[in-house]
């Protein structure tokens, strides 16, 4: 009798209008491993604490770790598919790997319980990480992103959601588990809004109002929709996305912050792949044009149950 799948921490959680991102590199140090770990036992414990006070607020946290991270803290076993962010591109347009072991995503309905969580979970590891990135995200007009679209629509739901996240039999000790990869972009909106809305269609592959895919027979091969659907053995293979727009308008800042979860990281690289190189080289995807990514991290989210045992590693 195989034994049942660990819960996974709360990857699949309904959508949330705020969330704050932060990815934070390990300091060197003696007792940095073991406090980490021991910190790893408290995550479920203080996000229940702060979320408690607000029942109807739908606070959640996903923690994740690096390759690197893995290997400092917890050694073997090792999650089969972790390995470090693997660029994709050509100069000027890159999906670049910038420093980050440890990924917080926080999500809920308002953002004072995504701040209270962070900052009890960022006092709790005081000393032992350096913040590399925090990025406070927001939910944008009707779910759309900040270039205006509506972002998410093809998101798997239910049990599909969770077949397409979570670890299952094909690593079984880190079933329960999930990769997510996450880039920071900044968008030139200048440009962007000087496109006119249909050519802002053909880039993302659906109508901007209505939020409708493209035609077949219109949709160009170079639009975000088409390179980003990809297929295994003849079945269309996903990925779930919470991205948040975010940016501080006074600085002229707009950006989205991109996390995508998959049961293995290959689906997610075939896309950056797609995005970044093209599908054929050289056929990329103009939503490029317009964004730049700025960081770029793969990370592991061991299950809800294995999270807590790492303490004892
Ligand atoms: C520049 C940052 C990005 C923005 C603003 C953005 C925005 C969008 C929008 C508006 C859609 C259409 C609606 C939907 O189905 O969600 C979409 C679809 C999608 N995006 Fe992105 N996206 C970005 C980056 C990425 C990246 C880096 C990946 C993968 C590594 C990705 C994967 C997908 C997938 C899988 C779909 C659904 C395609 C389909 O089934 O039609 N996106 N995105």
């Amino acid at each position: 009798m195989t034994s049942p799948t660990p819960d996974p921490q709360a990857v699949c959680s309904p959508v949330t209008s705020s969330a704050i991102f932060i990815v934070a590199s390990l300091n060197n140090g003696a007792d940095v491993a073991q406090k980490v770990r021991g910190w790893c036992a408290d995550i479920a414990g203080l996000t229940r604490s702060v979320g408690k006070r607000v029942p109807s607020g739908n606070l959640s946290c996903v923690c994740g770790f690096s390759a690197n991270a893995w290997d400092l803290l917890f050694g073997q076993p090792r999650p089969a598919s972790l390995h470090g962010f693997r660029e994709f591109g050509v100069e000027g347009r890159r999906a670049v790997s910038t420093p980050g072991d440890i990924l917080l995503h926080i999500r809920a309905d308002q953002m004072d319980l995504c701040f209270e969580l962070a900052t009890q979970l960022m006092s709790a590891l005081d000393g032992a990480v350096t913040v590399i990135d925090e990025v406070q995200g927001f939910r944008y007009f009707d779910m759309r992103s900040i270039i205006g679209f509506v972002d998410g629509t093809e998101n798997p739901v239910g049990r599909k959601a969770l077949d397409f996240t979570i670890v299952g039999d094909e690593d079984p000790s880190f079933s329960g588990g999930s990769y997510v990869l996450v880039q920071k972009y900044l968008h030139n909106m200048k440009a962007w809004n000087a496109l006119s809305v249909e050519a802002q269609e053909k880039v993302i592959g659906r109508t901007k109002l209505s939020d409708i895919e493209l035609d077949d027979a219109v949709k160009p091969s170079n639009s975000h929709s088409a390179l980003t659907t990809i297929t295994k053995d003849g079945e269309e293979v996903k990925i779930l996305r919470d991205n948040m727009p975010f940016g501080r308008p006074g600085a002229g800042e707009f950006g989205t912050f991109f996390i995508g979860y998959a049961r293995s990281p290959q689906p997610l690289e075939q896309m950056l792949e797609n995005m970044f190189v093209g599908n054929p080289p050289g056929n990329y995807d103009r939503l490029l044009d317009f964004s730049t990514a700025v960081t770029g991290n793969l990370f592991f989210t061991p299950s809800a149950d294995l999270l807590e045992d790492l303490a004892e590693r």
